[in-house]
């Protein structure tokens, strides 16, 4: 692809059905319409249920530090049309808004679940993993994706079920980061990162691919051992400049 296709491309998939060619948009969904599949009083009544739950751990234990980090945090993950606007995008980029078949996804990290959900809108079917959470389960419920708890560790491949999909995805990932080892932990090396692109490579179907959106390390920097952001670059086949890298199964295998 050229740059100016590139640009074309790029631009398409970002401003959505306003710029990209209709007829290969079939299935293509508004933010709107999405939205309004979710059911919005349990969403807002699961909402303040977190904040009262909230509030009343706070009292009990006021010191409790990672509960201050919770309760600044919590109603961001409740602002749905922002989430599903951001993970519309991506479905884009992975052409799911305008594939002829439903595609099998195993998304890693995958908080809420918002993103499978807006696959599941789309006409897609998939599973998510993320850490034990009540949160994340309920609202995974809400908006009827599964949800399976599970923690991505280093050097471990992933849960056996996880087998047959199309796309694997992990989206503004914080497993390399070791979010819940303790705070000095080094964030994954090359070697872990080699690792886990085998391991989930080995789970995807032929001609399935991943889709990988690293949390920034730092303004403009995706990791702080560049090694890893040459391994993404060397084996996508696709790559952002707002850094998502889609990566084919044979390119790892
Ligand atoms: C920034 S959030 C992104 C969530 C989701 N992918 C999205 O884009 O909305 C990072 C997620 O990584 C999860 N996470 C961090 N360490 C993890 C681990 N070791 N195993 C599984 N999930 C982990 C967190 O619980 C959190 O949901």
């Amino acid at each position: 692809m050229g740059p100016l296709q590139l640009e074309r491309w790029f631009s398409s998939v970002v401003h959505g059905r306003d710029v990209a060619s209709r007829k290969t948009m079939k299935n293509d969904l508004s933010v709107e319409e999405i939205l309004s599949s979710v059911n919005d009083a349990d969403w807002r009544s699961l909402e303040q249920q977190i904040a009262s739950d909230l509030q009343d751990v706070i009292v009990s234990d006021p010191k409790n530090r990672a509960m201050d980090r919770l309760e600044k945090n919590y109603s961001k993950y409740f602002d749905l049309e922002t989430w599903i606007r951001y993970h519309l995008r991506h479905a884009r980029l992975m052409d799911l808004h305008s594939s002829n078949r439903p595609r099998r996804i195993l998304d890693v990290g995958c908080g809420s679940g918002i993103f499978l959900h807006v696959c599941k809108a789309l006409g897609h079917a998939g599973v998510g993993i993320d850490v034990n959470s009540d949160m994340y389960q309920r609202m995974a419920e809400i908006l009827g994706v599964e949800y399976v708890p599970g923690l991505v560790v280093p050097f471990e491949p992933l849960d056996e079920r996880f087998r047959g999909f199309d796309w694997i995805t992990a989206i503004a990932i914080k497993f390399d980061r070791r979010d819940f080892a303790n705070r000095d932990a080094t964030p994954w090396a090359l070697e872990e990162w080699k690792f886990f692109l085998r391991d989930c490579a080995q789970r995807l179907n032929e001609g399935g691919k991943l889709y990988i959106k690293p949390n920034f390390f730092k303004l403009n920097t995706l990791f702080e051992d560049p090694a890893i952001t040459r391994l993404l670059e060397n084996v996508a086949s696709v790559q952002t400049p707002t850094g998502e890298f889609i990566i084919p199964r044979e390119a790892v295998l």
